[in-house]
Parts: structure tokens; sequence; C-alpha cells
């Protein structure tokens, strides 16, 4: 890990006044998140995503789409956070302002203890009607709903209609409120920390770039491989989260 680049974050950081995180799947990699692919297990071996993460296949087979979200949630149950999410967490204490911008939807930044998350992508613990018949999102507390579980998901208390993950699937466009403050927010930061992110789904990837275009942001970019926004990034940090993040705190506190 290259030290001077570790101390030339911490001192980007502690003069922010105006910082956003933005992470990936990466920054949860370190606490061993099955991946998309490895929920494709079992008898799950036999579907395409695509089959079980639409709106048009919840619609053609809920219990299916809600027995697979059921099977997802408990492996992403069975992780914590790791020193990466921990990481972040303390910079709260450290900054006078700082928001994470999540594509992530297994709820470890919070569990770590961040208190201003933007879930962009949703957060496979929560539910909410699919009609979103009480406003967008209408969250539905399924723990308190007694339902035959072998019928798939529950009803909606107030309308009756499914109850579904809460989270974005393909061809869905991301919650409104959520996206409209992340890109607000991206707009004033005056640093934004880049963290285990390909950049290769919008429209998340386009907030660095927002970022710099409209407050002329600092970028740092942290990934063990060059990603899309490494080009644009003012420092480019290859490594781990779960250790970089970590060593950039020990950097703030020193200083
Ligand atoms: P990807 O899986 O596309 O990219 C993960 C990034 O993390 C890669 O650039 C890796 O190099 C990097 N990485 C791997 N290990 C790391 C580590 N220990 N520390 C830091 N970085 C590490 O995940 P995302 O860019 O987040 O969208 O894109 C995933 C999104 O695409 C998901 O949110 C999902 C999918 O379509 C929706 O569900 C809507």
């Amino acid at each position: 890990m290259d030290l001077a680049k570790i101390r030339e974050a911490a001192d980007r950081l502690l003069k922010s006044q105006a910082l956003v995180v933005l992470t990936g799947a990466g920054v949860s990699k370190e606490s061993g998140v099955p991946t998309f692919r490895d929920a494709l297990d079992g008898l799950w071996t036999q579907y395409d995503p695509q089959q079980l993460a639409t709106p048009e296949a919840f619609e053609a087979d809920p219990k299916l789409v809600w027995d697979w979200y059921e099977h997802r949630r408990e492996l992403v149950s069975k992780v914590k956070p790791n020193t990466g999410h921990y990481a972040i967490a303390q910079l709260e204490d450290m900054l006078p302002h700082i928001t994470v911008i999540t594509q992530n939807i297994d709820g470890l930044h919070q569990a770590a203890g961040s208190t201003d998350v933007i879930a962009l992508h949703g957060n496979i613990h929560h539910h909410k009607c699919s009609a979103d018949c009480q406003g967008e999102p209408t969250l539905i507390e399924v723990s308190k709903l007694e339902w035959d579980h072998a019928g798939g998901p529950p009803p909606c208390p107030y309308c009756g209609a499914w109850v579904r993950p809460d989270v974005v699937w393909f061809n869905e466009r991301l919650p409104v409120e959520a996206l409209e403050r992340a890109n607000k927010l991206s707009s004033q930061a005056d640093v934004m920390l880049v963290v285990g992110t390909a950049g290769a789904v919008q429209p998340a990837a386009s907030m660095p770039y927002r970022a710099k275009r409209y407050n002329g942001a600092f970028l740092i970019d942290i990934n063990p491989d060059e990603d899309t926004i490494t080009p644009i990034a003012d420092l480019y940090i290859d490594g781990p989260s779960g250790e970089v993040l970590p060593a950039i705190i020990d950097a703030m506190r020193s200083r």
C-alpha cells in the first residue's frame, strides 16, 4: 500500500466539508457477501437472474421470486460488516458531514453504524407493497404479518397486492427520492470517496462525474483493479477497501 497516497487521502478527507462516499459490491467483498451469481446455487442454478429479478418475473410467478429473495436474504443475514464498513462509519465522528451512497442492498453500512446511507438499489432486508399503494415506497414490516408462507409473498395489509423485496430489479427505475438526494449531494460534494465499484452501472456511475463537474470535487478511487472512475480520479489507491480504509483512518487520527 502506497503510504504517501494514504496520507494524501487522509489530508483531503480531514479538510472536507461535504464528503460523499460512493460504494459498490467491492466494499462488501471482504465480508463474503454472496454475489448475485453465488445465490444461484442449489435448486436455483436452473434459473437465470433475468428470470428472478425483474417485475415481469414477479408478476408471472410471485412465489418463485419471493422464495429466491428469501434465500438471498438468509445468505446475506449470515455475513457481517468488515473493517472497511466500520472505517466509513468512523468518518462520521471525525468529519462535519458525510453521506454514504451505496449500490449494495446488503445493509452492511447501516449495520456498521453509518447513519446517513442512501441505498440507491434498495435493501434486501426491507419489503414494500408492489403497488406502492400508500406512496413510494409503501414499506411493509413483514415480521408483523401472518400469512401462509407456502403460498409465497404476503398480501399487502392495505390493498392486498403482493408484498415484494424493496430492491431495484432489472429494467426498473431507481427510488425517486433516493436518486434525487444522491444527485444533489454528489453535485455539492467537495470530496468524493469512491470505493469498490466497477462504475459500470448507471446512474451510480455518473455521480463521480457530477461531483467533479458541478463542484470540482476531489475524487479518491479505492479499488484493487482500475475501474471506469479511475481515469478521472485525483487519487487512485489500488488495494482492498478492508485494508486501505482503516489505514486512512489511522493516518487521519495521527495528523
Ligand atoms: P461489481 O461487482 O460490478 O464491481 C465490484 C468492484 O469491486 C470491482 O471493480 C472490483 O474490482 C472491486 N473490488 C473487488 N474486491 C474489492 C475489495 N476488497 N475492495 C474494494 N473493491 C473491490 O459491483 P458494482 O460496481 O457495485 O445493480 O455494480 C453492482 C451493481 O450492478 C449492483 O448494485 C447491481 C448490478 O446490476 C442492481 O442490483 C440494480
